[in-house]
């Protein structure tokens, strides 16, 4: 049995007062949600703060990005090293790093390996656009970033992967359930060719894209989705806990 992961990837939103106002409104109430995995994915700046916040509890920390050089003339750049001391995940090859950073199949690569080596657990993204998806690509675009990202990656540990279409990212467009249940077992078949079936059957395989309180429940019945990679809606308290509250009640009914 898989473990849900319900991730909030709070992307460039609050300042480091906010991120702790956020965090104080909603970490008591995921205390008490057991049976999922609750990870809270703020800017670089908040998390050590956010850290001293959650001391204690079962909720853990992640990183939105990382360089995957261990330390240099890098300037601005954060190494997986330093993310090490503070947190246990973090998310690489968001669709975002991939259109307004120019992130490529090979940095996404080289990152998932840094991050690997530093002891981090990456969540990996993928996902197609819409017009590769109209055009009938879907397969052929999560096949090869995943494929690209875990090339020569020898083991994977605890390596989560997200599928995140980018026509549902911040658009309100979610995928339906059978849909994002079919692109995750298709990518589920990709790591048992790469990995063999223990490893494809304990990976767990997130679905993300506008998951909202309204449509986590769909999500969260499919056989193959393991959890969620929430944005827009993990920076509202009472949203995020109402997603993962749904989420434990559905594992727990099965
Ligand atoms: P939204 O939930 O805001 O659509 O964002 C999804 C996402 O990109 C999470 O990484």
């Amino acid at each position: 049995m898989r473990i849900p992961l319900i991730a909030g990837n709070w992307k460039m939103h609050t300042t480091v007062g906010e991120a702790v106002k956020l965090v104080t409104e909603m970490h008591r109430g995921l205390e008490e949600i057991d049976g999922v995995e609750k990870t809270l994915c703020p800017p670089f700046v908040s998390l050590a703060v956010v850290k001293e916040l959650i001391k204690g509890t079962s909720i853990k920390l992640g990183a939105q990005n990382c360089y995957y050089e261990e330390k240099g003339a890098f300037t601005g750049e954060i190494s997986p090293l330093m993310l090490a001391e503070l947190c246990e995940y973090v998310i690489i090859g968001h669709s975002e790093r991939r259109q307004y950073f120019h992130e490529t199949g090979e940095i996404v690569n080289k990152k998932v390996k840094a991050a690997l080596k530093a002891g981090l657990t990456p969540i990996l993204c993928v996902g197609e656009r819409l017009a590769e998806r109209e055009s009938g690509e879907t397969e052929d675009v999560v096949k090869e970033q995943t494929e690209a990202a875990l090339a020569g990656v020898e083991t994977l540990g605890s390596l989560a992967i997200a599928y995140e279409p980018v026509w549902a990212i911040g658009t309100g467009r979610a995928a339906t359930g059978a849909q994002a249940n079919e692109t995750i077992g298709f990518i589920r078949n990709i790591v048992d060719i790469k990995c063999g079936n223990a490893v494809s059957q304990n990976i767990r395989i997130l679905y993300g894209g506008s998951v909202t309180p309204a449509n986590a429940a769909e999500f969260m019945a499919q056989s193959e989705i393991d959890g969620a990679l929430v944005g827009g809606a993990s920076i509202k308290a009472d949203q995020f806990l109402s997603i993962v509250r749904q989420t434990a009640d559905i594992r727990r009914a099965r």
